[in-house]
């Protein structure tokens, strides 16, 4: 089924606020899961809405919370989210971060107590948006070993990065700290098909291909990021006060207490190292370059972090959005369905 960007917007919001969210909450919501589907990054956009739902009917998210900013220092604040929906809670701290940011030149919200806030790319491209250069970076749920270990420690912790340049092209880098995403194993594990022996590993810490055999997934580029992972742990985590690596609550396991997850924003105005025109020419200029750059044999060409995902929203926009029959029967269904997950473990079995 392909929608047009309003009506999957319409059909999400519709849903949350029949989950319990006042209109606003479910705007600022169904605003970051747009964004995730018109980009293509279908694992983060409408997907979700049926999990919140239930999240939220269950009382695990905060329906009607009561947000706390706090400015601690000249660029320091903290944003207490009440474990609320995060994606909100994240935006509003951004909001600060970049009012912060023009006031001093540098901003770092710590959002903390709240719950899965989406794609990190949404809150980056705020700061971008505006002239600067933002970074997000988030705690999730225990799912991955340790570089050479056998258990879960660490959750796929994301990180995010946007620049702005002097056009309308926008560097969004936003990834997990590992190989693969979850649902990438669900989708081969769905169709019966093997996977790569660089993903994931069975319960002796060894890789596997068989994606029923998965007990954990493995952090990119081996102990490289391991340390990244544990890095975002530590900046959203512990700096927070909020629980750190296999204490961070379960997405699934009980859906009626709030997740107490922590979120780090750091935002940079360009215009308080150098010139500001002249650092968004200097991107374009960089961007030009890379474009420019010889493709090697097998790619087409050389694509700027970001630049996919806008090829993505552009075909979109000329055909809808594509989103799958069982998400679109949900949303368009008069059931909102508070059965579904929760009491599942981390990978939703
Ligand atoms: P990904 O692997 O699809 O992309 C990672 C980065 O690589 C992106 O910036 C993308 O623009 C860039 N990229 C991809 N192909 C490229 C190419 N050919 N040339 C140049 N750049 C290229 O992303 P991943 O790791 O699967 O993450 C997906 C989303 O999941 C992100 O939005 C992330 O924030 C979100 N996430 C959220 C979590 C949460 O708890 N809130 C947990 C984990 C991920």
């Amino acid at each position: 089924m392909r929608l047009s960007k309003e009506k999957l917007f319409d059909l999400m919001k519709q849903k949350l606020v029949k989950a319990g969210l006042n209109e606003e909450a479910a705007s600022d919501v169904s605003d970051v899961l747009t964004f995730a589907d018109h980009r293509g990054i279908h694992s983060h956009g409408a997907v979700r809405v049926e999990y919140y739902a239930e999240r939220i009917a269950k009382g695990g998210i905060t329906a009607h919370p009561n947000y706390s900013f706090k400015q601690t220092g000249p660029a320091t604040a903290t944003f207490d989210g009440d474990n609320g929906p995060g994606h909100q809670a994240a935006k509003q701290a951004m909001e600060r971060a970049i009012e912060m940011a023009r006031e001093n030149g540098v901003a770092v919200v710590g959002v903390k107590n709240i719950s899965h806030s989406g794609a990190l790319g949404y809150f980056v491209e705020m700061a971008a948006k505006e002239d600067m250069v933002g970074l997000s970076m988030c705690q999730s749920d225990p799912m991955v070993v340790p570089f050479g270990g056998t258990e879960p420690y660490f959750g796929t912790n994301p990180i995010a990065f946007s620049a702005p340049s002097n056009d309308d092209r926008i560097i969004t880098f936003d990834m997990a700290t590992t190989v693969q995403a979850w649902g990438k194993v669900l989708d081969a594990r769905s169709k019966n098909e093997s996977i790569p022996d660089t993903w994931a590993v069975n319960d002796k810490g060894e890789p596997t291909t068989n994606s029923r055999d998965v007990h954990a997934l493995v952090p990119v580029a081996g102990p490289k990021g391991y340390g990244l992972m544990m890095m975002v742990d530590i900046l959203s985590g512990s700096l927070l006060g909020v629980p750190h690596g296999i204490h961070v609550s379960s997405m699934y396991k009980d859906l009626t207490k709030g997740r107490d997850l922590g979120q780090l924003h750091i935002v940079i105005n360009p215009a308080y190292f150098t010139d500001l025109q002249q650092f968004k020419e200097q991107i374009t200029t960089m961007l030009d370059e890379l474009k420019a750059q010889p493709a090697a044999e097998g790619f087409g060409e050389i694509y700027y972090p970001g630049e996919r995902g806008k090829l993505r929203s552009e075909k979109y926009d000329e055909l809808g959005i594509e989103i799958v029959d069982d998400i679109y029967n949900y949303l368009i269904s008069d059931d909102v369905h508070f059965d579904k997950y929760h009491g599942k473990n981390r990978f939703a079995e």
